[in-house]
């Protein structure tokens, strides 16, 4: 029997570093002052990216400079930790602007906005790519962020409900103009036949909103829409909403174990398992040769200092890991803080690993395990992870930009589309039919 083919989404953020601290300082990446912002950088990535035939790009987004390391801004800022970074979105309009097929996400957190304005943006870069917008929803995790919008930062378990009735106003909004309302009949002055469009009087827990929305019908009805939840509620929300799932599962196991997981909650509520991708993520390192690629990854993860690990590791987990021994064993740490990123702390073989281990790691690649070795070698690890995971395919972070995105479109994807495991063009023009 044939093998499924994988999807792929390029992992990006507006900033010097995306998920790897070393990106800024690496010499391929060529990087000046200000040349990191330029946005035909991020157009020639969109048309790299499409003539690898990826599913998207799709970018991260926090809002805030992070103080969590040591009470201090200065470790951000030093080491370019996801600091600076600008809004991702207006890129997508750019990156739409020359390319055709691509599917162009990013994320936006429900936390701090209202729906109706998050439904009104997410359907007008609906139209403006053609049906090509994606919406990662996340429920910011950092007290930066909520303090950045003068609020408290809520319990886990609130803000995903306040998620679910936000995708629901959403939902209810862009559903609020049938498909052809819009008759634009000019012998009788009829613009739009407003028997076709309706008010929502959406009253819930958390919203209200009356609609209708003054966008009519997008052609994908609204964008489509990422997660990447890891608590019991994320995963739910996930499961009940998702067209995709994004996943740092360094460990294979754990990775199974999510999948199965998820797969196993849209089951239960009557979802069929097939409409949500779970992608997960990697950071390929590609060489000519085993060697080559080796000393490559060696150099890479040579350039991330320590404490710009610890720095961006206490960000993501909104805990000060300098309250800690950078020797201390993490798997046998009880704080809740740490408990969200707990599969990752034990190896593979058992045992814990260090905050200091656990920390550089992040630092390199926000945990992404790193697939290193020649093309076909890398294109042998993804067709083993997926085989042992059951997954969908991967998103992946470049070590150095420009340069390694191009490497994996013009080796390592070859090396795919030979094995039968990816697609050789496109079979449709929408985010949602590349996730078919
Ligand atoms: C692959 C991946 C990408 C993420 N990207 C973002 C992001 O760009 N911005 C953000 O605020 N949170 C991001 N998150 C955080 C989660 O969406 C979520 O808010 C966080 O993990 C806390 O929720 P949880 O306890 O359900 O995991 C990301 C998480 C993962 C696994």
């Amino acid at each position: 029997m044939p093998k499924k083919k994988m999807h792929i989404a390029q992992f990006l953020v507006h900033g010097p570093t995306y998920h790897s601290l070393a990106m800024w300082r690496h010499p391929k990446s060529e990087m000046t002052k200000d040349n990191w912002a330029r946005p035909e950088l991020y157009q020639h990535i969109a048309r790299t990216c499409e003539r690898g035939m990826f599913d998207m790009v799709f970018f991260a987004d926090l809002n805030y400079i992070s103080d969590t390391f040591r009470g201090s801004l200065e470790p951000a800022l030093r080491y370019a930790v996801q600091a600076p970074e600008h809004d991702p979105v207006p890129l997508l309009s750019y990156m739409g602007a020359v390319t055709s097929h691509i599917g162009l996400g990013a994320t936006l957190s429900v936390s701090h906005h209202h729906p109706f304005y998050m439904a009104r943006l997410w359907a007008t870069l609906d139209h403006l790519t053609g049906g090509r917008a994606a919406w990662n929803v996340v429920t910011s995790v950092n007290d930066n962020q909520a303090a950045n919008y003068g609020a408290e930062r809520e319990p886990t378990d609130t803000r995903y409900e306040k998620a679910g009735e936000f995708i629901d106003v959403c939902q209810q909004l862009w559903n609020s103009w049938d498909e052809d309302a819009v008759v634009m009949d000019r012998e009788n002055a009829i613009f739009t036949d407003s028997t076709k469009v309706r008010r929502i009087e959406f009253e819930g827990e958390f919203y209200k909103s009356r609609g209708p929305l003054n966008v009519i019908r997008s052609p994908q009805n609204g964008p489509a829409l990422l997660q990447a939840g890891t608590s019991p509620k994320g995963k739910a929300l996930a499961a009940k909403y998702a067209d995709a799932i994004f996943a740092i599962q360094p460990h294979a196991r754990d990775a199974a174990a999510y999948y199965v997981d998820i797969k196993g909650r849209m089951e239960a509520i009557g979802r069929d398992p097939n409409t949500c991708k779970i992608l997960y993520g990697m950071q390929p390192i590609i060489g000519e040769s085993e060697a080559e690629a080796a000393e490559k990854q060696e150099f890479h993860n040579s350039l991330v200092p320590e404490d710009g690990g610890m720095a961006i590791l206490s960000a993501h987990l909104n805990f000060d890991m300098s309250t800690l021994s950078p020797d201390v064993e993490m798997a046998s740490r009880t704080e809740p803080e740490l408990q969200r990123m707990k599969p990752r702390y034990t190896k593979p073989s058992g045992g814990s690993y260090t905050a200091r281990e656990i920390a550089t790691r992040h630092g390199q690649s926000v945990s992404l395990p790193q697939f290193v070795g020649t093309a076909k070698s890398v294109a042998d690890q993804m067709e083993a992870f997926v085989d042992t995971v059951g997954g969908d395919g991967f998103m992946i972070s470049p070590i150095y930009c420009p340069g390694a995105i191009e490497e994996f479109v013009d080796l390592v994807v070859p090396e795919l589309q030979r094995r039968g495991l990816f697609r050789t063009a496109y079979s449709g023009t929408t985010q949602r039919a590349h996730l078919l």
